[in-house]
């Protein structure tokens, strides 16, 4: 047998476990991990310590330094513990308000890692103009906000930071004395304990005391414990981590006083109000934990991490929001608990560097929003096709079954923008190069698939084949470009590929050479994918990393990065650099940059700007449908909206009942798309029978009509950071009763709100409805009518039914032509359905472009409002207007532009200038019509039917006016005058 052939064969037997079920054993819990135990043995002598604990850090007053520009203030932090070690501390105030909270040892043996930050945000944020620090005796305050109604308190001793609005305290850190910066320090040998103390006979020793006792004994053991668990080696099955730097993990608590509700530090297959961790009865035993792994049939409640990680939270209650986000790139674990059902208190602890904190003073979900994504960035608006259906599996073995797929979507009438290829397209999982036995044509399989206006997405994972006839890997090898051991050797590790290496995208001088793999044209400069056109986007995978045969499923956390940082310092970040490049490479390959469509499994905090994520290997379970939707809402919180899990699960062979409702799922997550392992049963659509395949050729085309509430609800995102999907929380604040509910939402600020049916059977779903308003069933017109302090109604759920609603007050965009792709409706006429509030009135926006290069940003587009109104003193006519939206508001149209006015008759307004309004629907009109007219003009065709009111009068089917052809264009200013 050739060397290769048993590689090959090795490397499958190393592939099995994504065949299998959850190995819990793989990944650590706290309890395997040693700075988790610290960190939670911290917590558990603070909370036995009682009232006697007391946090050992503290602020030198002499040493507060305030700089020039005021917002900004250092000072020395010294622990008691170890007097000899010096900590800085930095507190700035952001000119939106926002403190950032930095903490490192100074003039250490080594240095921490400091650069998280440098890759999450997108700028350093501008600092305050008006903020005064004073400085007293025991603390250091600045009182600031547009009514100073915030007050940021730095208590000296022990050191204490807390953030209050209105005079009551949001934030707290080190409120529990958690705070622990271990020093870096040479290996000596274990320090020897002293025994606890005995009572002596007859004495009886009240807790406290004993616990005073022990800590005039030995205040280190007191506090940190008295062993030097796991410091300079930890094992783990059969690893052992060398930690060359010893223990360097920060432990932190963050007490939200007033804030009885968290979300957010996605990615966790949970609720989205975060179940505790800590307590009496917690839900969960362990912490939520932060460390992108690639856990194969993860399961589907649990705070084990997942593929990626953004370590923000949102801490609610009905009168507020805050927000935090840890910029820290190391495996992090967090505990949260409630002390009372009134206040959240959380434990972080990390295992390497700063103490990098952003303090995010709200006060609602709508300012955290902005306040992060000021940080961080938006969502980009993607390429309008990326929003269509994905047909993907593993795998579509050959270009001719690619274009049998795709002939079969035809026939059968489904709209379909986007073929996928797995791994088995590269020849021995050597990404870019095609297997040519099966892939004989690649260019002009692309070409047969863009003929029919759509788009391939293409597998690009970071392990490199080590092989001397594979360029990239070659090039990358000598480049000196991959990722080292620590013993500063090439790091080599098992992956789908057989033995493999990593490049180091740390590595400034991988980022140009790694954007030339992916011109589609020869270059002088070396292999560049020229068996691809523009038409071929990419899919990042395995990027956590995934090593087969590493620890956890990963790499050892200590290889080496570019400046010498290990691994552990950076692994969260690292596979956001991967498809972060990747996605600049997409753009950049042709000369007029297009909009890349980069798909990304692990992730960090910023990488809602350059992709969509998925929320990778699910189970073909109900309960896997279910927790979907709310990891997919998590990770919105986490600001990335373009999101979704695979549709139909990519594990087992749903029946047809789950499929239908998987697809029912995927059409109202933002990001929608099919796969299949490679062992599943082929599940393509158009191979059900009947009513199935029906039911679902009926999602995919309401997929299609929708998608201008999509592109417009991505336009706001990447503007605002409002995340696409919208819970409860979000959209109504002060809303307790919606406070846990995260199996339905909005979409966007569209009023769209839909509760997929996630169980098997269903007849009927329950839906909460948040307010004293009317709820239009999408489909006919049944108007529902919610209660002040909130209502829950039973609507009908049967197999081919959807709970979609359309908020009273809101005016819904769409196209209803059944067709091919996206492209194909991009001249399609639109429909307006108007779905008039309790008060009679309605307001909704479009937003479009050319939906693939990036000319919006130059004020390329359309931006419209429609609103209905009744004009002053008219109580029975309703005037419907369409009014352009860009010239009011230039500076907030759309992601990236700097736009100080807008042409309403710009270059693409003019492309579909003629593009009509074919429909408009008029839903909850109290009078038959006697007239309906575009203002000036002649009366139009139109169609009323009247409403049938329920027993209460208040709920019935809706009266609906049709309009048939109201002979207004879609991007121009118009008015229909109804009168009844
Ligand atoms: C991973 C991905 C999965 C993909 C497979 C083969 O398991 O999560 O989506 O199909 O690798 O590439």
């Amino acid at each position: 047998m050739r060397a290769l052939d048993y590689l090959g064969i090795l490397s499958l037997l190393l592939a099995l476990p994504t065949t299998h079920s959850l190995k819990a054993h793989d990944f650590k819990t706290c309890s395997q991990s040693g700075f988790c135990r610290r960190g939670r043995a911290l917590s558990a002598r603070a909370k036995e310590a009682g009232a006697a604990w007391k946090s050992p850090y503290s602020v030198d007053p002499s040493s507060i330094a305030i700089a020039s520009d005021q917002a900004t203030f250092t000072a020395s932090v010294k622990s008691s513990l170890y007097p000899e070690i010096n900590f800085g501390l930095e507190l700035r105030v952001h000119d939106d308000g926002v403190v950032r909270v930095r903490m490192d040892e100074v003039a250490g043996l080594r240095k921490r890692y400091d650069e998280a930050a440098s890759w999450a945000l997108i700028a350093e944020p501008t600092v305050s103009k008006d903020i005064k620090w004073t400085a007293g005796k025991k603390d250091i305050r600045a009182v600031y906000g547009k009514k100073k109604e915030l007050e940021l308190v730095v208590t000296y001793e022990p050191l204490r930071v807390a953030l209050l609005r209105n005079g009551k305290e949001q934030v707290v850190l080190n409120g529990q004395g958690l705070l622990h910066m271990e020093h870096f320090r040479t290996k000596t040998p274990a320090v020897t304990q002293t025994e606890e103390p005995a009572p002596k006979e007859g004495e009886e020793v009240v807790a406290d005391e004993a616990q005073a006792v022990m800590k005039a004994e030995n205040p280190r053991a007191w506090f940190e414990g008295d062993k030097e668990d796991d410091y300079w080696e930890e094992t783990f099955g059969s690893w052992t981590d060398s930690k060359p730097k010893g223990p360097e993990s920060l432990s932190i608590d963050i007490n939200f006083p007033n804030h009885g509700t968290v979300y957010g530090i996605p990615q966790h297959a949970t609720r989205l109000a975060l179940p505790t961790t800590t307590g009496e009865s917690p839900f969960f035993s362990d912490p939520y934990r932060l460390y992108n792994a690639d856990v194969f049939e993860y399961l589907a409640s649990s705070p084990m991490s997942i593929y990626g990680s953004i370590p923000v939270l949102h801490a609610h209650s009905a009168d507020s929001t805050v927000g935090m986000f840890h910029a820290v790139g190391s495996e992090t674990w967090i505990d949260v608990g409630h002390a009372s059902d009134k206040s959240t208190e959380t434990h972080w602890i990390s295992e390497s560097g700063i103490l990098d904190l952003f303090l995010m003073p709200g006060p609602t979900p709508e300012d955290i929003f902005r306040q992060y994504s000021r940080l961080t960035g938006t969502t980009v608006i993607p390429a309008h096709w990326s929003l269509g259906y994905h047909q993907c599996r593993w795998n579509y073995v050959s270009s001719d079954d690619v274009r049998t797929v795709q002939k079969r979507f035809d026939e059968e009438d489904m709209p379909v923008d986007v073929f996928w290829l797995d791994i088995e397209y590269a020849e021995e999982h050597k990404y870019f190069i095609w297997d040519k036995k099966n892939f004989p044509d690649p260019v002009d399989m692309i070409n047969d698939v863009a003929a029919l206006g759509r788009k391939m997405v293409v597998i690009i994972d970071p392990h490199l084949k080590r092989t001397s006839d594979y360029p990239v890997y070659q090039k990358a090898s000598e480049l000196g470009l991959l990722v080292k051991t620590k013993s500063e050797s090439e790091y080599e590790g098992w992956c789908w590929s057989g033995s493999s290496a990593w490049i180091d995208f740390f590595n400034p001088s991988v980022w140009d050479w790694w954007k030339t793999l992916f011109k589609p044209r020869q270059l002088a400069s070396g292999w560049s994918w020229t068996e691809s056109t523009e038409d071929v986007h990419i899919w990042n995978d395995m990027n956590e990393p995934s090593v087969f045969n590493g620890p956890e499923i990963t790499m050892p956390k200590d290889n080496i990065h570019y400046g010498g940082w290990e691994h552990r310092d950076v692994h969260n970040i690292n596979g956001m650099l991967f498809s972060n490049l990747t996605s600049q490479a997409v753009a950049e390959r042709s000369d007029t940059p297009k909009r890349p469509f980069v798909l990304t499994r692990a992730f960090y905090a910023g990488s809602q700007r350059f992709g969509a994520m998925w929320t990778g290997d699910n189970m073909g379970t109900w309960e896997h449908m279910a927790v979907g939707v709310k990891i997919v809402l998590s990770v919105n919180i986490g600001g990335m909206s373009f999101a979704g899990s695979d549709v139909g699960g990519f594990f087992g062979n749903p029946e047809p009942e789950m499929l239908v409702r998987w697809y029912q799922v995927g059409a109202f997550a933002p990001f929608f798309r099919a796969h299949a392992h490679i062992d599943t049963k082929r599940r393509e659509p158009f191979l059900l029978d009947q009513p199935y395949k029906g039911i679902i050729r009926d999602v995919l085309r309401l997929r299609y009509t929708m998608l201008p509430i999509w592109y417009t609800a991505f336009r706001e995102t990447s503007v605002t950071g409002l995340p696409v999907l919208r819970p409860h929380y979000v959209m109504f604040p002060k809303d307790q009763g919606g406070f846990n509910i995260d199996d339905q939402y909005f979409i966007g600020s569209s009023g769209l709100l839909v509760k997929p049916v996630t169980e098997k059977g269903a007849t009927q779903a329950t839906v909460y409805l948040p307010e004293d308003q009317v709820y239009y069933d999408y489909f006919n017109h049944f108007a529902y009518r919610g209660a002040a302090k909130g209502k829950e109604i039973t609507v009908p759920a049967v197999l081919h039914q959807i709970p979609l609603f359309v908020r009273g007050g809101s005016i819904v965009p769409t196209r209803e032509r059944p067709r091919r792709s996206s492209k194909a409706m991009k001249r399609d006429p639109f429909t307006l359905r108007v779905a008039l509030s309790k008060a009679g009135t309605a307001r909704g926006e479009l937003y479009l472009d050319d939906g693939e290069t990036y000319a919006h940003r130059q004020g390329q587009f359309v931006w419209r409002e429609i609103v209905a109104e009744k004009p002053a003193k008219k109580a029975r006519t309703l005037k419907i207007e369409s009014r352009d939206l860009g010239a009011a508001r230039p500076a907030e149209a759309v992601d990236g532009a700097v736009l100080k006015t807008f042409d309403p008759e710009n270059e693409y307004a003019k492309s579909i200038a003629d593009v009509r309004v074919e429909k408009v629907v008029v839903a909850g009109l109290s009078g038959k019509p006697t007239s309906v007219k575009v203002e000036g003009g002649d009366e139009l065709v139109w169609d009323f039917t009247p409403g049938v009111a329920a027993a209460d009068k208040k709920e019935g089917i809706a009266s609906v006016l049709a309009v048939k052809d109201p002979k207004v264009l879609i991007a121009k200013d118009w008015a229909i005058i109804i009168e009844w």
